[in-house]
């Protein structure tokens, strides 16, 4: 039974004590920490096996009964904790980004060098039955050498000026996860990056100094191109598309609807709207993400997605931030090279 402290109480660390409650039955989670925490969440953890509560992480890091933490507190606490974490010789499951700072993912790296332990970066739409059915397709040659990859993902509402303040803007808040699904998808890294990005939907968003809508190209390592759109804002609902083309056809995924049901009349055909947003569609890809890191630690195996597959979607994000600021293609070994690596 592996005993896990959980850091975070907020949207996506509910997701994960769901998770680890109702379907993860190797793993018991002993402490939720969160310095503001409710009452309500409090109760709510009670219901859900959750031991003990705490306003304090520490008591996480400082428990030698817990072996693993999973990191769900705000972007800008999450490699300090991991480092605190590792330190203390806990397994490290964290919610993306790692950090927006590349020097503080590096020590995180550094951090794990030499250890057994095990470290997951929380991009769970790899585990989304869609996008792992997409991946074998092409993993398995079905369309034979990759040449286009296009992803559209769009929210289907913006968020508020004051979290865009402190999310590090589109490309490291939103477009990361997008980054990771074209290296899952292409099974390589990206060598280049090029962006026209603008402010269509909330001007808000421009005054807090970012942008909502964005066209992103790359170049891969094996040679494939690769297109994603993102908007902050689709009326019809949370839009997760992918598609790769290759040599010998094409394979495509498209939203999840809470049902296939069409009306046909005398007006057209319609049927249902896609599944609201994250929580809606990738419950089951949350739960399995989890399921995978407690797999690693029990029958000691490699997590699905380590430290490197946390740093790259990073050097993506920051060659897309560099690319739409000074309009013009950016290689990866150009951030590399200012990041010292
Ligand atoms: N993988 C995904 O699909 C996904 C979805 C949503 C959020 N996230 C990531 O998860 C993180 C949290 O996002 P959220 O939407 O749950 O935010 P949130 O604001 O709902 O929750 C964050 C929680 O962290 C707590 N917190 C802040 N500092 C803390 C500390 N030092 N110790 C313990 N708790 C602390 C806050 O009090 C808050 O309750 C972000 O990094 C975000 O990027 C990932």
């Amino acid at each position: 039974m592996v005993k896990v402290g959980i850091v975070g109480a907020g949207r996506i660390g509910r997701v994960h004590i769901t998770s680890i409650a109702t379907r993860v039955p190797d793993a018991r989670i002993k402490t939720v920490a969160d310095p503001f925490i409710t009452r309500e969440t409090e109760e709510w953890a009670k219901t859900m096996g959750v031991e003990h509560t705490t306003k304090d992480y520490h008591e996480i890091i400082n428990d030698p009964e817990i072996s693993a933490v999973l990191i769900c507190s705000s972007t800008d606490t999450h490699s300090q904790i991991s480092l605190e974490a590792i330190r203390a010789g806990k397994h490290v499951f964290c919610e993306k980004p790692v950090d927006h700072d590349v020097k503080k993912i590096m020590e995180v790296v550094k951090a794990l060098e030499g250890t057994k332990l095990k470290y997951q970066v929380g991009f769970n739409r790899r585990f989304d039955h869609n996008f792992e059915a997409l991946q074998k397709t092409v993993a398995e040659g079905k369309i034979g050498k990759t040449e286009i990859i296009k992803i559209t993902s769009r929210d289907p509402e913006p968020p508020s000026a004051d979290y865009v303040k402190v999310s590090g803007g589109l490309f490291l808040d939103m477009t990361i996860h997008d980054f990771d699904m074209v290296r899952f998808l292409a099974d390589c890294d990206a060598e280049e990056v090029y962006v026209q990005s603008a402010n269509l939907v909330d001007p808000a968003i421009g005054e807090a100094g970012d942008v909502d809508t964005a066209i992103i190209t790359l170049k891969m390592e094996n040679g494939a191109l690769a297109v994603i759109d993102n908007s902050r804002r689709a009326v019809y609902g949370y839009d997760q598309r992918a598609e790769v083309f290759g040599s010998m056809g094409m394979a495509a995924v498209s939203n999840d609807n809470q049902s296939t049901v069409q009306i046909s009349n005398s007006e057209g055909i319609t049927g249902e709207k896609p599944l609201f947003f994250f929580l809606e569609r990738y419950m089951d890809a949350y739960g399995k993400e989890i399921s995978e890191f407690i797999d690693a630690i029990v029958n000691d195996k490699e997590t699905p997605l380590g430290i490197e597959d946390g740093l790259k979607p990073v050097l993506m994000g920051l060659a897309a931030q560099k690319s739409s600021q000074e309009h013009r293609p950016v290689r990866i070994s150009e951030i590399m090279s200012e990041e010292g690596l």
